[in-house]
C-alpha cells in the first residue's frame, strides 16, 4: 500500500461519497472504486443527512449525467448542505457522452453548489458508463460494458490524487 494511503488511515481521516445511481449502477462501480482508497461510506442521497456532511474530512459526490447534469438527488442534497469553510470535496459521474467543456460542461452546476457552500473542489472524475437512454435501447445501447477494469483503475488512482492534494493542503496549513 502506498504510504500516503496509510498516512491518512492512520490518522482516521473520516470521508463519506454520496452517490445516486440509477440507470444501470454504473455511477456506485466507480464510487466503491475511489472508497476501497479513502476507506470512505458510501451513502444514496436519501440514506445521508446533509448536516452530518460537515463532520467528515472529506466528502464526494457523485451520479450518472441526466440531461447535462448530475442527477436531481444529488443536486438537491447539494442545496441542502450546511455552509461549511473550506471542506474538501470532489465531484464525480459517469455518462454516455464525453465531458466538453463550455458545451457540456456537466459537473459545472454541482461544483458551483459546492462552491457557494464554502467548499473546496480538488477533484472531479468522469467516464463513460453504458447507456441505454430513449432510442438507444433499440440499437443495444452505448459504451456496453463501461466503466470498465481500466476505468476503475483511473478512478482508484483519482482517489489517491486527492489524498495526494489533501496531504498539500495540510502541509501549507502547518
Ligand atoms: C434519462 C436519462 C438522461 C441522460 N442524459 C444524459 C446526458 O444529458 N448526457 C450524457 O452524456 N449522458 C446522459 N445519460 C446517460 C447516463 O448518464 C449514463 O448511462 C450513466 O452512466 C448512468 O449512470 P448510473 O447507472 O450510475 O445512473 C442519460 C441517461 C438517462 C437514463
Amino acid at each position: 500500500m502506498r504510504p500516503l494511503i496509510r498516512r491518512w488511515r492512520r490518522i482516521g481521516m473520516r470521508s463519506i461519497i454520496v452517490c445516486a445511481s440509477i440507470h444501470h449502477g454504473n455511477t456506485l462501480k466507480l464510487a466503491k472504486a475511489i472508497a476501497e482508497i479513502l476507506e470512505a461510506r458510501i451513502a444514496e442521497p436519501s440514506e445521508a443527512d446533509p448536516r452530518e456532511i460537515a463532520e467528515y474530512d472529506l466528502a464526494g459526490f457523485g451520479s450518472g449525467i441526466y440531461y447535462g447534469r448530475h442527477h436531481e438527488t444529488i443536486l438537491k442534497f447539494a442545496e441542502r448542505l450546511p455552509r461549511v469553510h473550506g471542506l474538501p470535496a470532489f465531484v464525480f459521474s459517469t455518462s454516455g457522452l464525453p465531458r466538453i467543456p463550455l458545451i457540456h460542461d456537466y459537473h459545472k452546476p454541482l461544483i458551483e453548489i459546492l462552491e457557494g457552500k464554502g467548499f473546496r473542489v480538488l477533484g472531479e472524475f468522469t467516464c463513460r458508463g453504458y447507456s441505454t437512454h430513449g432510442p438507444l435501447r433499440a440499437f443495444g445501447g452505448i459504451n456496453r460494458g463501461r466503466p470498465d477494469d481500466r476505468d476503475l483503475e483511473r478512478a482508484r488512482r483519482f482517489a489517491e490524487e486527492i489524498l495526494e492534494k489533501l496531504e498539500e493542503l495540510r502541509r501549507s496549513r502547518s
